[in-house]
């Protein structure tokens, strides 16, 4: 499907917002339905480390990690095109520039509805939601750079079909 993104950009989607706003579940069904390959930053920095993104915290620290994410980043920019890309919660509020990997989407959800979705092993897998006032700190910091960072932003307390049609039509929601 054309989507005709901005000609000055990179073919490719990416998706940011905090920890639990839905970036993999709609990213994956995003690209479905564009025929469009999945990305996770994520899955491709643990990958390359041969471990958990948990793991990598506890054996390297958050400086190594925001490293990985900026090679990530300069990965998508240069070589990935018709992908959509779902990021890291600080990727979206770390890396400079983000439009030149392509059309940014800001997943925007309450931390309330974030609460509620994390359970125990959701937690577990994520370093920074450890402590939750932490968390809601990070949070409150983060959402204006989403914000401002976006090309467009969308309801994401919405289904995920809603959500990908919003994308699709290029409308807000
Ligand atoms: C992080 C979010 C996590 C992961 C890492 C750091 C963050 O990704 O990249 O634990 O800084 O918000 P999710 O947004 O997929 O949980």
């Amino acid at each position: 499907m054309d989507l005709s993104l901005p000609s000055n950009r990179p073919s490719n989607i990416i998706l940011i917002g905090f920890m639990g706003c839905g970036k993999s579940s709609v990213g994956m069904a995003l690209a479905h339905s564009l025929k469009w390959d999945f990305i996770d930053t994520d899955s491709m920095i643990e990958a390359r480390y041969g471990n958990t993104i948990a793991q990598l915290f506890e054996e390297k620290g958050e400086g190594y990690f925001r490293a990985q994410e900026r090679d990530t980043a300069r990965i998508i920019a240069n070589d990935r095109r018709h992908c959509v890309v779902a990021t890291g919660g600080g990727f979206g509020a770390m890396i400079e520039n983000i439009r030149q990997l392509g059309w940014v989407v800001y997943l925007k959800l309450p931390f309330e509805a974030i609460l509620a979705r994390m359970d125990k092993e959701q937690k577990a897998k994520r370093p920074l939601f450890s402590d939750t006032n932490a968390a809601q700190i990070l949070y409150n910091a983060r959402a204006p750079i989403y914000k401002s960072q976006a090309d467009l932003i969308v309801d994401a307390t919405k289904p995920v079909d809603a959500i990908v049609q919003a994308i699709l039509k290029k409308e807000p929601l």
